[in-house]
């Protein structure tokens, strides 16, 4: 340990966003298996509640819709009352599915949701939670996506949602420094569907070997690169959008 990494004297305290299932729901079990305390927020409040309760007395849910000002004020809030403060954010919720339709056709609303759920969520998060994240000289890391480099056709809001996200979090790495660290994750390909799932339909071989990697990730793959995002030994880490795509887009994908 550097004489700049600060010491932790309580057991450290996470909330993350869309952690009800998926890949934050993965997030939430390893920082509870490196000693977290964590508090899933999903505004799916049932399926919170029962991952909460599947993983023990280190974690807590709530029920939250990112989007509303009112009920993220309210979480942060609660936080602080259960455990007297943040050292840690994770804005993951997110609409996952990229395809919004034609764009001649897509709805302003539509639009909207995709960037209210997955750019404007992270910043109302950030807002709330930076004055407790400022006090115990915290850390954020945003869940972004390879997309916001690569598209398929018809994904514009999602593509433009996560575009905006990376840009969110160089700029406010610079504002919040130097108490607070912020950093994001671009995730390829993660296979969140449950293992019976993955068992009953397995990915092909193809599936796994178009991957530099040579495999599909799994939500394991970004809880570890975001526990150690959050940790100590990332302390001179910040303001970065790190891939982690199994090297997808890495490989040149021009046609014979
Ligand atoms: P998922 O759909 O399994 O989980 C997303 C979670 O966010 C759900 O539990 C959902 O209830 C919650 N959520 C949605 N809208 C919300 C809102 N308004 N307020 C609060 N919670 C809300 O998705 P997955 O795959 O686990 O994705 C998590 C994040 O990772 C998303 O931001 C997604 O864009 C990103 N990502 C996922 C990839 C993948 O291949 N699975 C690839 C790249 C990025």
């Amino acid at each position: 340990m550097s004489e700049h990494t600060p010491r932790q004297s309580h057991s450290r305290v996470a909330l993350i966003t869309g952690a009800a299932r998926g890949i934050g729901l993965g997030i939430a079990e390893r920082l509870v298996g490196n000693g977290w305390q964590v508090v899933l927020a999903d505004i799916d409040g049932r399926e919170c509640e029962q991952a909460a309760a599947r993983m023990g007395p280190a974690a807590r849910a709530i029920a939250l819709d990112v989007r509303d000002e009112d009920q993220v004020r309210e979480a942060i809030r609660r936080t602080e009352e259960w455990h007297g403060g943040l050292d840690a954010l994770v804005n993951n919720a997110g609409i996952s599915d990229p395809h919004s339709g034609p764009l001649e056709e897509l709805e302003l609303t539509d639009w909207q949701r995709w960037l209210d759920t997955n750019l404007t969520g992270a910043f109302l998060l950030a807002k709330h939670a930076l004055p407790l994240l400022r006090r115990r000289r915290g850390a954020i890391v945003n869940i972004s996506s390879t997309r916001a480099l690569q598209s398929e056709p018809d994904t514009e809001a999602y593509a433009a949602s996560k575009g905006g996200l990376d840009a969110f979090t160089h700029a406010l790495a610079i504002s919040a420094g130097p108490e607070v660290r912020v950093n994001a994750i671009r995730p390829g390909w993660i296979d969140t569907r449950s293992p019976d799932q993955q068992q009953a339909e397995p990915l092909s071989a193809q599936d796994h070997a178009q991957h530099p990697a040579g495999r599909v990730g799994q939500p394991a793959d970004i809880a570890a690169l975001t526990a150690f995002l959050l940790g100590p030994d990332a302390g001179f880490v910040t303001g970065q959008i790190w891939t982690a795509d199994g090297g997808m887009t890495r490989r040149m994908i021009y046609a014979d």
